[in-house]
């Protein structure tokens, strides 16, 4: 069996949505194998998101990423990588799909930065490095 590392981000926590994302991925199949809640410091946020350093969006995003708690779920499933990315929706909240997380609950706030609810790891390498970093 599968695990990744699923966050609710800072928006998600904030509009009260923990509860809907979480059933969500329950509804789904997925299992919590762990969960925990905390407000993450920029050095972790900075290795969580190590791929975008240097990009336009990096400085906001940890702005963003560290401005109050989220909740680090590791959930577990056959596929469940690829699961709950087509859970979440596209990255873009205001062109992901209905039906999907950032589709249904997201939209474009006017912000510095795409506030979109959750993140799910995208391989089994960042999955295995990105719980590491949150499960340590
Ligand atoms: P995560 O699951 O959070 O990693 O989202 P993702 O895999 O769908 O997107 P990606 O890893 O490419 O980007 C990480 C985060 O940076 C996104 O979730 C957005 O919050 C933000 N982001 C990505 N691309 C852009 C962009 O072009 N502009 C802005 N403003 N923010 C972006
Ligand atoms: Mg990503």
């Amino acid at each position: 069996t599968e695990e990744t590392l699923i966050l609710v981000k800072p928006d998600g926590v904030a509009r009260g949505l923990t509860g809907e994302i979480l059933r969500r991925i329950e509804a789904k199949g997925y299992r919590i194998a762990d969960l925990r809640m905390l407000t993450a410091s920029r050095e972790l946020l900075a290795e969580h998101y190590e791929e975008h350093e240097g990009k336009p969006f990096f400085e906001p995003l940890i702005e963003f990423m560290s401005s109050g708690p989220v909740v680090a779920v590791r959930a577990e499933g056959n596929r469940v990588i690829e699961g709950f990315r087509a859970l979440a929706g596209t990255t873009d909240p205001t062109a992901a799909a209905p039906g999907t997380i950032r589709g249904d609950l997201g939209r474009d706030w006017g912000v510095a930065v795409q506030q979109n609810l959750v993140h799910g790891s995208d391989s089994t390498l960042s999955a295995e490095r990105e719980l590491g970093l949150w499960f340590a």
